[in-house]
């Protein structure tokens, strides 16, 4: 890839109040604490009020960035929101938060690629700027999975919550964060993991049709490990740099049971990784943001750290990226 030219300048992030215990799971659905921690890490989730959806998350998360950092948007001249949970078929996300943030001269988009949805838009924006076509760019995953999950369905719903985190991504020729990349997709497996909307049949299966999520758990877990396990490999490659050179490893945060196997595999230090899924489960586009964020928090991530990201899932697609942290 051509060197870029494009540097992650803030970070921000916000979830929403309720929290859904594996407790208060165990008085919905035949299960307990104790098969929830032990499969998956998951604790808790939040889940977004009646009133609250995808562009409420996103522009909460971007007024976190701008305080913390003392950004304005003003001048930003692109917004991306990954999600696969938008507010409406259209308008997108990304126009509705233009319109909450008052941007004035920005194209704005909605980008699905479902849980592998922010490693995509960073790619984007960073290919964005790097060609000279953006100078700012607002980078924001976020979901309301909650609202297109089967609450009486214990194979999902004690799996997926609901949160958003934002990067802003500027022009910066001379300390750049973007290294190399790695993107796929396998839509042959696509019926192992879907929500309908207007079709009901996907590579010659019918699918069942009620506008939630459905998934066949133990073949996404099988394949997440092999892809991840290659495609981190394949990003590192790219980036001519060792995997023990990797200073942090940010999957997305579906299954710790699942983080702790592509780390064994790979022969990565789990203790050199961040995840966002105990607090929050599986919230598919903000996982890797809210992973990050964690990191900041936590005084884990520093500048000029090596981090490798890495997103799978629904597509079933998958992108990784090797960043240097930059802030
Ligand atoms: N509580 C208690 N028991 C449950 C349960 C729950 N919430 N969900 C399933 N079970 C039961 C099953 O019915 C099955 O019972 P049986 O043996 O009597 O048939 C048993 O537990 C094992 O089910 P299985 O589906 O084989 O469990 P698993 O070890 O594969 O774990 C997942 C299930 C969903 C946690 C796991 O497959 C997974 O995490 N997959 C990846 C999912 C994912 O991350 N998706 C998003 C990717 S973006």
């Amino acid at each position: 890839m051509s060197a870029s030219k494009a540097r992650i300048t803030a970070i921000g992030s916000y979830v929403p109040e309720r929290i859904l215990t594996n407790n208060d799971l165990e008085k919905m659905v035949d299960t307990n604490d104790e098969w929830i921690v032990k499969r998956t890490g998951i604790k808790e989730r939040r889940i977004a009020s009646d009133k609250e959806f995808t562009s409420d998350l996103s522009y909460k998360a971007v007024l976190n960035l701008m305080e913390r950092y003392d950004k304005t948007v003003d001048d930003v001249d692109l917004i991306i929101v990954c999600t696969m949970t938008p507010d409406y078929t259209t308008p997108s996300v990304a126009s509705n938060l233009q319109a909450k943030l008052g941007i004035k001269n920005t194209g704005a988009i909605d980008l699905n690629a479902a849980c592998a949805g922010f490693a995509y838009g960073l790619n984007v924006a960073n290919g964005m700027i790097t060609s000279g076509l953006n100078k700012k760019i607002l980078v924001v995953g976020a979901e309301t999975l909650s609202k297109i999950t089967d609450f009486t369905d214990r194979t999902t719903c004690i799996l997926f919550g609901d949160g958003a985190g934002a990067l802003l991504v500027e022009y910066d020729e001379n300390q750049p964060s973007f290294i190399s990349s790695h993107i796929g997709s396998e839509g042959e497996g696509g019926q192992h993991l879907y929500c309908t909307n207007l079709a009901t049949q996907m590579n010659n299966i019918d699918l069942l049709g009620n506008g939630c999520i459905v998934q066949n758990g133990r073949e996404v877990y099988k394949w997440a490990i092999k892809t991840v396990t290659n495609g981190m490999k394949a990003v590192a490659e790219k980036g001519r740099i060792n995997l023990d050179e990797i200073d942090w490893f940010v999957p997305h945060s579906a299954n710790l049971r699942m983080l702790e196997s592509i780390c064994e595999k790979s022969n990565f230090p789990m203790e050199q990784t961040l995840y966002s899924l105990i607090h929050y489960g599986n919230t598919s586009a903000a996982t890797i943001p809210l992973s990050l964020d964690i990191g900041v928090e936590e005084g884990k991530l520093k500048a000029g750290d090596y981090v490798l990201l890495y997103g799978f899932g629904g597509g079933l697609a998958h992108a990784g990226l090797l960043i240097k942290w930059t802030l």
